[in-house]
């Protein structure tokens, strides 16, 4: 079989995909006509020539501006939509998907409208592909905890539809001691937790992640590697991460995709997972991200399939759902 074919017929789970990040450029066009917004730029072409990011923080001034397309709930509803017709061909046969409230509720938009539909996608998911999803609400690290626990509070009504709560946005000067309250009250409504840790922060950042957010997942942990100590405890933990290719190759966490650490996590017994991320913003969806390490760094098929079994093995599905999977 050839490996495209191969990877795409791998079932696997994606546990770390930004619905926002999943709005290509011909969307947000649609989404701009639809609800009279300006964008700034004037073709599907020229939003894709600004997609040349230095760091994290140049994607996300980006990635911010383009969500301003996003008003009703019919919007969240097609944007996801679109998000799980790709995964379901690219072989994923469940998702957890993030979304950051706060980027919607500060310019107006309902909580209800943005979780309504998403909810709506993921049943019509479920019915058109049998593709299974769960929903993580992510907190904006840039904006204070007082911010997290306002949002926390907006989601009460829906807490039994979300699985987790999770921590993105600009890593580097927000540390995950300053969300560790907010954290806890989540542990306590008996919500799981993720938390981005190690992109471009240091690995004190992926100890404060496990020591004071009592994390279930890191997402990324790249930086993780630089710290003997903290490998032999996330290996001893049987830590999943869930590691970004092309996202560490567009954002520059790697330089060059031959230089990836998938294959040496995999070596030194870390329960690496593969996932796009921001599948618009990095030039591909969850299989292209397998691809692409594949051919960069050799990965075998026992590689890959390592990999798949990791994703429904760190997922958040109950047991007997993960061994089905397995
Ligand atoms: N928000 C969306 N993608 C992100 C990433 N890779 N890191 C931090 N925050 C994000
Ligand atoms: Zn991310």
């Amino acid at each position: 079989v050839e490996l495209e074919a191969f990877v795409r017929g791998l079932p696997k789970a994606e546990l770390h995909l930004h619905i926002e990040g999943s709005l290509e450029p011909e969307l947000m066009f649609a989404l701009a006509r639809r609800n009279g917004v300006a964008l700034p730029y004037d073709s599907v072409e020229a939003v894709r020539a600004a997609y040349a990011f230095s760091n994290l923080q140049d994607f996300l001034d980006i990635y911010y501006a383009g969500a301003g397309v996003l008003q009703t709930r019919q919007d969240f509803h097609d944007l996801a939509m679109a998000y799980f017709d790709r995964a379901a061909a690219d072989g994923v046969r469940h998702a957890e998907i993030m979304f950051d409230p706060q980027t919607h509720t500060d310019r107006g938009v309902p909580f209800a409208e943005v979780i309504e539909g998403l909810l709506s996608a993921m049943a019509e998911a479920q019915a058109r592909h049998g593709l299974s999803s769960a929903l993580i609400m992510s907190f904006l690290r840039h904006l204070s905890q007082d911010a997290a626990f306002a949002t926390l509070a907006m989601a009460e009504p829906w807490l039994d539809r979300i699985a987790a709560v999770g921590l993105d946005s600009s890593e580097v000067g927000h540390p995950p001691s300053k969300f560790a309250e907010v954290f806890a009250a989540a542990a306590a409504k008996g919500l799981r937790r993720v938390a981005h840790a190690g992109e471009e922060g240091p690995p004190a950042y992926v100890h404060e992640a496990l020591d004071l957010l009592d994390v279930d997942r890191i997402d990324h942990g790249n930086r993780a590697l630089e710290d003997a100590g903290l490998v032999a405890r996330l290996v001893e933990q049987g830590m999943t991460l869930t590691v970004c290719p092309l996202s560490n190759h567009k954002l520059c966490v790697v330089g060059d995709l031959a230089d990836h650490p998938l294959d040496r996590m995999l070596a030194l017994g870390l329960k690496a997972t593969v996932n796009s991320d921001d599948p618009a913003y990095f030039g591909g969806y969850v299989a292209d991200n397998y691809l692409a390490v594949a051919k960069a760094r050799s990965l075998s098929r026992a590689d890959l399939v390592q990999l798949a079994r990791n994703s429904f093995a760190g997922s958040f599905l109950p047991t007997d759902a993960i061994a089905r999977h397995l």
